[in-house]
């Protein structure tokens, strides 16, 4: 008898995505001849960039030829990106760091779900609510927690973010070890301000805490005082790791590549209170678990940081940038209210009185043939709430807009 991990026990279900793809593709089954527009998930509609792709052919060209061919490559990266990032992302910020703090990977999702492995089973964990469900459920794999009761897992810290505090999380009223900072907001939409994220840092600084810090949207913050980086923010490095990604940036969510930024200032103890580097915690880690990202994939994210790359990628950004404003003047048209759009792809909406986030769901789907996320599948406090996003093209964007906002209430 082969026992298993029962913390897979607790978690309910499927991950959200599926179970909404699964209730797509059965509605599409029944309704054949409807054309179903997704602004579900968060998965980008534009193609690559022609610098990304001339840099992916080329690649893959050198890998074609024996003398330019490459096996294996460091784990971490080839240091031809982690220094057009170091450039790019924090030296051109005034932001301090060095290379052999970034970290490439395939993608922020496997990141952020992986590095909780590095912290003891005992540490008390606190995050948003409603949250990017991969923080709560790798907590959930890894034993950190309690059982699911009333929408909640025992033993996890859940900071509340609704509309009365404008959906930025308050400090827990309890010790914790880590915690879950995503701005700009993945589901939400809204974003910290820089005065916003310095009383966090402050208070981690303070708490002896570890901020996990997601930013994989930052390319869309339109708002000068919105920081693109934690550590914009003075002795971040301190108490902050940081994710990033070139998915929802530069169309790679196909492609996967990403980053997580680990300085060497950040510090973790063993039970006898001696510290360790947790750089080098990661770096031990990476190198066992993970063979790197492939050449010709970190070639073509190296591409995203040639003027050319930036102005072609800018001009993708854009054109979410506008299919958010036209998702928000449709669900106000149809007399929602809506929150997020700014600094984000996300629109966060409050469904109307009496329907709750599911039955909204099925009421956009059957009525006007759209797909949106129920905010519940975010966490409790997403009850009564909506995500659509703005990643789909500008043509079914605004059909999806003129359908939303005939619907009737
Ligand atoms: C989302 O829709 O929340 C995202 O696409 C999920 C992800 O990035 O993994």
């Amino acid at each position: 008898m082969t026992l298993l991990n029962e913390n897979y026990l607790k978690l309910p279900g499927s991950y959200l995505f599926s179970t909404i793809a699964k209730r797509v593709a059965a509605y599409k089954q029944e309704n054949p001849g409807k054309q179903v527009i997704s602004l579900g998930i968060g998965d980008v509609s534009r193609p690559l960039v022609p610098a990304v792709v001339e840099a992916l052919h080329k690649a893959s060209d050198e890998m074609g030829r024996a003398e330019t061919f490459r096996g294996y490559g460091p784990e971490q990266g080839y240091a031809f990106l982690r220094e057009a990032i170091l450039k790019h992302d924090y030296l051109d910020r005034d932001i301090p760091l060095e290379a052999d703090e970034i970290f490439v990977s395939d993608g922020a999702k496997s990141d952020v779900a992986n590095f909780q492995e590095l912290f003891d089973v005992s540490c008390k964990v606190a995050l948003q609510d409603p949250v990017y469900p991969v923080y709560l459920d790798t907590n959930v794999m890894a034993g950190r927690t309690g059982g699911f009761e009333n929408g909640r897992f025992g033993g996890i810290v859940y900071l509340p973010c609704t509309e009365e505090n404008n959906f930025i999380p308050q400090f827990p009223k309890e010790r914790v070890d880590l915690v879950y900072l995503c701005s700009p907001n993945n589901p939400t939409g809204s974003a910290m301000t820089r005065p916003e994220l310095k009383k966090w840092v402050d208070w981690a600084t303070e708490n002896n805490c570890i901020i996990l810090y997601d930013s994989a949207y930052e390319a869309f913050i339109t708002q000068p005082d919105v920081p693109h980086s934690i550590y914009e923010i003075p002795g971040a490095q301190k108490v902050a790791v940081e994710f990033r990604s070139f998915s929802k940036t530069a169309g790679f969510t196909g492609t996967r590549c990403a980053y997580t930024v680990v300085p060497k200032a950040l510090q973790v103890f063993d039970r006898a209170g001696k510290p360790h580097c947790l750089n080098a915690l990661w770096l031990r880690r990476q190198t066992t678990k993970f063979n790197g990202v492939p050449y010709v994939v970190q070639r073509a994210a190296e591409a995203v940081f040639s003027p050319l790359g930036q102005a072609q990628i800018q001009a993708v950004i854009k054109g979410y940038q506008e299919n958010a404003q036209v998702i928000l003047q449709a669900l106000r048209s149809a007399g929602l209210i809506a929150f997020g759009g700014v600094n984000a792809p996300y629109i966060w909406l409050k469904t109307p009185k009496g329907v709750d986030s599911w039955a909204f769901f099925d009421k956009l789907l059957a009525e006007a043939c759209v797909v949106g996320t129920p905010g519940v599948g975010f966490g409790a406090c997403g009850e009564g709430y909506f995500r659509l996003t703005a990643f789909n093209t500008p043509e079914l964007t605004q059909e999806a807009a003129r359908r939303i906002a005939n619907l009737k209430f």
